[in-house]
């Protein structure tokens, strides 16, 4: 189904910035992830999507290609649990398409449920996916991500032939300040960040740059739909605690993704770029009913009724 342009990619970025480049994407038919990769490709580049499921891998790479004539995006079905299968998916992207010259670790799983209530499976299951799944991605992918680089200097300088050796892994931010109902995404996405880390400091040596996006709620995604409640009470509470007071939009995460693949992003390597409003800021930010967030800081009034107030001199 084709998509407004104005969904998923803000009107900033320069046509043809990723021309003859391929991004492979684990997770691409995702809702977040499809919308990331669906803006390369609209920005000139083609693509290379797995999943696990062979008819919505298919369809979102069909669907991906229709937006731009000529656009080549290929599904590949791949368990991002089996080394052995990433390895392969990379290889025929890189024979197809010719090259893999930036990557995103996106495939994950995840849902609400309190520890009392999780199986070892369960578990193991979201740290398989997340966890393994990118360290899979990025093993499977370097050696090409390292050929990219040699074509694609990562100077910072304008290269004639632009960006590549580029990776991003989709991370989330609940174990920044703790979150119930995560304890095997929290544990996962922990690990996931410090892989993005290990990247960095490792195959930035060779010019590769890794980084992590975290997105916060993004409106319409199935990350939102199974981890919170769509009920009108429940979504303007979860919504008064985003410091911008509002759902994020895919095409936000869209942007950052551009921004760390494109020249702009060059020196930008071994980050966490937060996409979420300033939401994960104000997780520990109510402090009882007393300073509640944000009606506090909404109503201007000063705190009272501690030790050690002080009405500084504005
Ligand atoms: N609460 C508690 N346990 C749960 C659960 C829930 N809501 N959902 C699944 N599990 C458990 C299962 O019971 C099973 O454990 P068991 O063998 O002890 O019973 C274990 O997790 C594995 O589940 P299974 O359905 O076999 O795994 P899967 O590989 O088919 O699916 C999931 C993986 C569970 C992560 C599934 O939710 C999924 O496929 N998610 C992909 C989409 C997604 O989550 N996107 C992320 C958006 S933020």
């Amino acid at each position: 189904m084709p998509v407004p342009r104005e969904t998923f990619l803000s009107n900033v970025w320069r046509e043809g910035i990723f021309k003859d480049k391929v991004l492979f994407c684990t997770g691409g038919a995702g809702t977040i992830c499809s919308m990331q990769v669906r803006a390369f490709v609209a920005l000139g580049g083609n693509a290379c999507i797995t999943g696990r499921n062979a008819e919505k891998t298919e369809k979102g790479a069909a669907d991906i290609a229709s937006v731009r004539p000529g656009a080549k995006v290929i599904g590949i079905v791949a368990d991002v649990r089996d080394m052995k299968a990433m390895d392969a998916a990379a290889e025929r992207c890189a024979t197809e398409l010719g090259s893999i010259d930036f990557a995103i670790a996106g495939a994950a799983g995840n849902f609400l449920a309190p520890m009392s209530q999780l199986s070892s499976n369960a578990f193991k299951t979201v740290m398989e996916i997340d966890t393994l799944g990118s360290f899979h991605t990025a093993k499977a992918v370097l050696p090409y991500l390292a050929q990219s680089v040699q074509k694609h200097k990562n100077s910072g300088k304008a290269e004639p032939t632009g960006t590549g050796g580029r990776i991003i892994f989709i991370s989330a931010s609940f174990h920044f300040r703790g979150q119930p109902l995560q304890a095997h995404v929290m544990a996962a996405k922990a690990a996931v960040d410090q892989i993005s880390s290990s990247v960095a400091m490792e195959y930035g040596p060779h010019g590769i740059t890794s980084n992590v996006i975290t997105p916060g709620p993004i409106a319409g995604t199935e990350g939102l739909e199974r981890l919170s409640k769509s009920d009108e009470r429940s979504v303007k509470e979860t919504k008064a605690k985003i410091p911008v007071g509002r759902w994020g939009e895919v095409k936000e995460i869209a942007d950052a993704t551009v921004f760390l693949f494109s020249e702009a992003g060059s020196y930008v390597n071994g980050h966490v770029l937060v996409v979420d409003g300033g939401q994960w800021k104000t997780t520990g930010a109510d402090m009882g009913s007393t300073w509640k967030y944000p009606d506090f800081f909404l109503s201007g009034a000063t705190v009272e009724g501690v030790k050690g107030g002080k009405k500084s001199k504005l």
